[in-house]
């Protein structure tokens, strides 16, 4: 990630979560919580770039024995294009190659289509904390 992309970042972010942030904690989306992340130096973010800038992008962070994905966003007009499976797969290459033995992610109860997206991939429910849900997959 490029300090210039964090406009596009924030951007593409807001128009994904905003509703389900509110719908899940009933709070209004700020830019500055997903600043603040970005931003902090034990995350580490790869964003997706094509002929039309910003595709997607994820933040991941080294947490003992796995890795937990703080960020993960595929831009709006790119939805249902493998993307979403791009970056998952390349998360747990990383893991696997760092001798990670879990992926472990944090989805609001009220995201219904990210929750399906990863079931499908393997993720399994480990807990609920208030209105977000834990989820993880072993590797
Ligand atoms: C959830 C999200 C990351 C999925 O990424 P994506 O690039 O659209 O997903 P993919 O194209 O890789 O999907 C791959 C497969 O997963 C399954 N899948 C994806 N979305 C699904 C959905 N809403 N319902 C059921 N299955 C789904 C499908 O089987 C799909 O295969 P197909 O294309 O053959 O149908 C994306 O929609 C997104 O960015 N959403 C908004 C942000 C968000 O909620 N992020 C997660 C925060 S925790």
């Amino acid at each position: 990630m490029q300090r210039s992309d964090l406009p596009e970042l924030v951007a593409m972010s807001r128009e994904n979560m905003a509703a389900i942030i509110l719908s899940s904690w009933g709070e209004e989306w700020k830019d500055e919580r997903l600043m603040d992340l970005l931003l902090d130096q034990r995350v580490e973010t790869t964003v997706l770039e094509g002929d039309d800038g910003i595709e997607a992008y994820y933040c991941v962070e080294d947490i003992d024995e796995y890795i937990f994905i703080s960020s993960f966003q595929v831009r709006r007009d790119f939805h249902r294009k493998g993307l979403g499976t791009r970056m998952l797969d390349m998360i747990e290459e990383r893991a696997r190659r760092d001798g990670k033995a879990e992926v472990e992610l944090c989805v609001q109860s009220t995201n219904e289509k990210a929750k399906e997206f990863y079931y499908y991939h393997g993720y399994d429910l480990m807990y609920r904390n208030g209105n977000n849900l834990i989820m993880r997959k072993k590797l």
